[in-house]
């Protein structure tokens, strides 16, 4: 069928990543099929991500050599979405003749008919930004795409961010804060627990600030949002889903009730991705986050006491404007005192229009080079660390789909998000196991990136509906 296939690029986030499912989900239910390869395609997007030059950059360098991509077929249609294209907009249509729509992050919906434009020769860009709850309320999936889920699959609760944080485009990107409210979000889980999901990851820029404007105002009846902490009380009774992870939390957002659940909640996972920045005050204030290093830490002990063996992640940035050394061995000292499983750091990137790319005092790339590294060895070890600890245990294991070493060989993720990939059988076989599949595993060893478990024989907990 000509003129029907498409193919979505995806640089960024989970959120980005969940914008290109509900993209694609859109498209099915407009009669589209998706090509796994752009060279099968009819029709390419590209879905941006604009929080680092790096990312904003690659767009430049994929837009160009796309030319020869929409010159192999007539009637080849590129469309650019995501952070990039909100805030540029039509100013892509001009400076590359070859692209034929924009649409930025509130305008999904409106891709179908732009691509239809597209097809008829029209060029639009679409980047209006809405207050409407509507877009919380995408199509069912579409059977051409449910297989795909795999057993775990992201839910949006918030979008949008009210933060500013001075080094930080979001907040231009994504547009302001909104909660989605509590009924759809549960009915969602519900829908996608009966159709074998078992695992949830609940997406916000702030996840859990979610409904804090209405709660604040005193309208959180008629938002129909609850608290956080009692929306993932209301998750943890839904039938058939095991596990329930958020990303981004804030440190600022973190109450008692929300350390509580991690004691009380069942499905609640053992693990929390908790950015922290910097482990310096004074950097801390610069970058606008709104806690000190005690305060970070006191909810990090706070998460450890509640849930002894949890798992906690964050991200780092290394090189903000003014960060001396003396700030930068506190970040250091903090990543150990905190013992984060994993991090994931960056070099400061300057984003026009941010506060900070105000600031004076920028570090050097080769100085910034350096912190990222030692950082990043000081990480290695922590990782290893931990890793080697969880040989002998027995986890359960979410399988995902084939590992990244090929042949067959399935990965999946613990409770704690561990990455295990399965060791094939005493006889070389590659494990029975299925992808949506939770299966026990024994950890047999342990590699600075990801654990190698066997299989325990014995049945999987359910399947794929
Ligand atoms: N430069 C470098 N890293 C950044 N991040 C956000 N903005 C920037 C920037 N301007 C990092 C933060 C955030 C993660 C998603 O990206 O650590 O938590
Ligand atoms: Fe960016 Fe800060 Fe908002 Fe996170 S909280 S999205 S870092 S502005």
């Amino acid at each position: 069928m000509s003129g029907r296939r498409f193919h979505i690029r995806t640089y960024g986030c989970q959120m980005n990543v969940h914008d290109s499912d509900k993209l694609a989900n859109l498209l099915y239910h407009g009669g589209f099929e998706s090509a796994s390869e752009a060279d099968g395609a009819d029709v390419l997007m590209i879905n941006t991500c604009s929080i680092r030059d790096k990312a904003e950059n690659q767009l430049y360098s994929d837009l160009g050599a796309l030319r020869e991509w929409k010159s192999g077929l007539p009637g080849r249609v590129i469309g650019v979405g995501g952070c990039v294209a909100q805030q540029v907009g039509d100013s892509l249509l001009k400076r590359f003749p070859h692209l034929d729509f924009v649409f930025g992050t509130h305008n999904l919906r409106l891709v179908p008919s732009m691509l239809e434009a597209a097809q008829r020769g029209e060029r639009r860009s679409e980047t209006g930004e809405t207050r409407s709850l509507e877009r919380f309320d995408l199509p069912l999936p579409h059977p051409g795409i449910r297989g795909e889920e795999q057993g775990r699959a992201f839910l949006t609760v918030m979008e949008g961010c009210d933060m500013f944080c001075a080094f930080c485009i979001v907040p231009q990107t994504r547009g302001r804060e909104i909660s989605r409210p509590a009924k759809g979000i549960i009915e969602e889980a519900r829908r996608l627990a009966e159709h074998g999901v078992r695992e949830v990851t609940l997406l916000g820029q702030t996840v859990n600030a979610y409904g804090r404007h209405a709660e604040r105002r005193g309208h959180s009846e008629q938002a129909g949002t609850l608290p956080f902490a009692e929306l993932l009380s209301e998750l943890n009774a839904v039938p058939g889903l095991e596990r329930i992870r958020y990303t981004s939390p804030h440190p600022l957002f973190f109450d008692q009730a929300l350390i509580q659940a991690h004691a009380s909640l069942e499905h609640l996972c053992p693990h929390v991705h908790i950015p922290l920045q910097s482990g310096s005050d004074a950097v801390l204030e610069k970058m606008r986050r709104r806690y000190t290093r005690d305060e970070f830490l006191g909810i990090t002990e706070g998460l450890k006491a509640a849930v002894p063996d949890i798992a906690l992640t964050t991200d780092v940035i290394v090189g903000f404007p003014g960060e001396k050394e003396k700030d930068f061995l506190e970040t250091l000292d903090l990543v150990q005192a905190v013992g984060f499983v994993d991090s994931y750091s960056f070099k400061y990137s300057s984003r026009p229009g941010t506060t900070a790319a105000e600031f004076a005092e920028a570090v050097e790339g080769p100085e910034a080079q350096r912190r990222l590294e030692a950082l990043q060895e000081v990480q290695r070890s922590l990782t290893l660390a931990h890793h080697r600890a969880c040989i002998g245990r027995r986890v359960q294991i979410l399988v995902h789909g084939e590992s990244r070493r090929g042949r067959g060989q399935l990965c999946g993720r613990d409770a704690h998000h561990r990455l295990v990939n399965l060791a094939p059988d005493a006889a070389g076989a590659a494990p029975r196991a299925r992808p949506g599949e939770i299966h026990e595993v024994e950890i047999v060893e342990a590699t600075p990136h990801s654990l190698i478990g066997s299989l325990v024989p014995g049945e999987a907990s359910a399947g794929i509906a």
